[in-house]
């Protein structure tokens, strides 16, 4: 298993590019199983969980390649199997993304159904209830979600009972080609699902309301082919801005979307960042100054978003004062807590809330990488401790985190990869 190795304190410098977002592109690649004509994708990042999404659009018969200047061509016309299996379900819960354009091109899905995870429970109960409102038929049978649809789906009001950014999603790929209006209520606003709709829209689908929690979707007959970028990752943009405030550096993003990033930006001007943005970059400098600690509560978009707690946590274990910060998404997400701690760090849990006194710093020590962002988190504490620390099981943080070693080098970070 690759291990990361960082010998921190040394200030972040430089400039590196954003790729595209790990969780528009899942929702964008699922999506192409809706036509049968060949789309082509550009900006998809190299990730982990984008090699798994396509392994499971390939064994359904989609042909994916990968054309001269890294851009996906999807062609799922001659689709054979619309099964995704435990094996691959089990190692990103993000492939029930299949489930809606499976049932709603072709009637049929037998998706597994995926546990929980080490963050929570993640049940996909409103993910179901959508598409049994529009006439599908859904059984939960040794495992596997068996949806059924014997004629087309109907179009259906749809009231979310919690806001879901998946759930969205799912229910507005499955309504895209079912007959008649869907009108998703509480519906997530996260950019990624404004993305997918408008890589939606670019094929041929009338969907309306974007960036609101009304989603209006008119069914279409078919979807045709088309081209389509995807927008720029903003938890990737978070982590590096994070990384540069708790090493007391000065950074320069490009190829990002300072729009989408405003509850983090002002988290982190509240900890004595100065921030630029243009159209596409962000800019920050710490001056050399500690950063001063945070309070923060995570909530869906555009609140600040819990793929970025963990990081911010990481900040507040060496910024000058108390930090305290409530996890309202998931019920498990303070997994970093411990191995942040056996690096020094002073962090209280009470419930859902982490309160946290910034010492001057942290320790290197060996750490134990448990989900994606929590790895992450690791890997900024290492970059701001003194000596070295290793962050193991890094495939957690290859599931979300292109190149992650090569962009902080590039930075003048001291990391590097080993294999045990
Ligand atoms: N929930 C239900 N029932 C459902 C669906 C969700 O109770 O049917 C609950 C969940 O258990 C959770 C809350 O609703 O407590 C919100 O979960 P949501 O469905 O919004 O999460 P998700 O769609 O499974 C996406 C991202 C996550 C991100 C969350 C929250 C993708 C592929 N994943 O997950 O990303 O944390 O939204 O913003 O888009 C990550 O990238 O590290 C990651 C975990």
């Amino acid at each position: 298993m690759d291990k990361l190795i960082i010998h921190g304190n040394v200030p972040l410098r430089g400039e590196v590019r954003i790729s595209g977002a790990k969780n528009a592109a899942l929702p964008i690649l699922a999506a192409s199983l809706l036509t049968p004509a060949p789309v082509i994708i550009a900006n998809i990042p190299h990730l982990h969980d984008v090699t798994t999404i396509i392994s499971l659009l390939g064994q359904m018969g989609t042909r994916v390649t990968l054309d001269e200047c890294s851009n996906l061509e999807v062609d799922a016309s001659s689709i054979h199997s619309y099964h995704a299996p435990y094996e691959l379900v089990r190692t990103m819960r993000a492939s029930v993304l299949v489930l809606g354009p499976l049932l709603s091109r072709f009637g049929e899905a037998d998706v597994s159904l995926p546990g929980g995870c080490a963050i929570g429970t993640r049940p996909v109960d409103q993910h179901l209830k959508g598409m049994i409102a529009m006439g599908a038929k859904i059984e939960v049978e040794k495992g596997y979600i068996k949806a059924r649809a014997k004629k087309r789906l109907q179009g259906a009001t749809i009231v979310m009972d919690i806001v879901t950014v998946t759930g969205t999603e799912n229910i507005m790929m499955a309504a895209v080609l079912a007959k008649g209006r869907t009108i998703i209520h509480n519906a997530a606003l996260e950019p990624e699902i404004e993305d997918l709709a408008n890589f939606l829209n670019a094929l041929g689908a009338k969907i309306s309301g974007m960036g609101t929690s009304t989603l209006i979707i008119d069914g279409v007959d078919e979807l045709s082919g088309g081209n389509y970028q995807v927008l720029p990752d903003r938890i990737e943009t978070g982590t590096y801005l994070t990384a540069a405030t708790i090493t007391r550096g000065k950074i320069k993003l490009k190829n990002t979307r300072p729009t989408i990033v405003d509850s983090i930006l002002i988290k982190l001007h509240e900890a004595g960042a100065h921030i630029e943005t243009g159209v596409d970059w962000i800019s920050l400098d710490m001056k050399d100054n500690r950063p001063r600690a945070v309070n923060l509560s995570t909530a869906p978009y555009p609140a600040f978003p819990t793929d970025m707690q963990a990081q911010m946590m990481a900040l507040n274990t060496v910024a000058e004062g108390t930090g305290i910060i409530t996890e309202t998404i998931f019920e498990n997400r303070f997994m970093h807590v411990q191995e942040l701690q056996r690096m020094g760090a002073q962090i209280s849990l009470k419930g859902n809330t982490a309160i946290c006194k910034g010492i001057d710093h942290l320790i290197g020590a060996p750490t134990m990488a448990t989900d994606l962002r929590a790895s992450a988190s690791l890997v900024l504490a290492g970059l701001a401790a003194h000596g070295e620390t290793s962050v193991d099981r890094i495939y957690h943080i290859d599931r979300g985190y292109a190149c992650i070693e090569e962009k902080l080098s590039q930075l003048g970070a001291r990391i590097h990869r080993v294999s045990n």
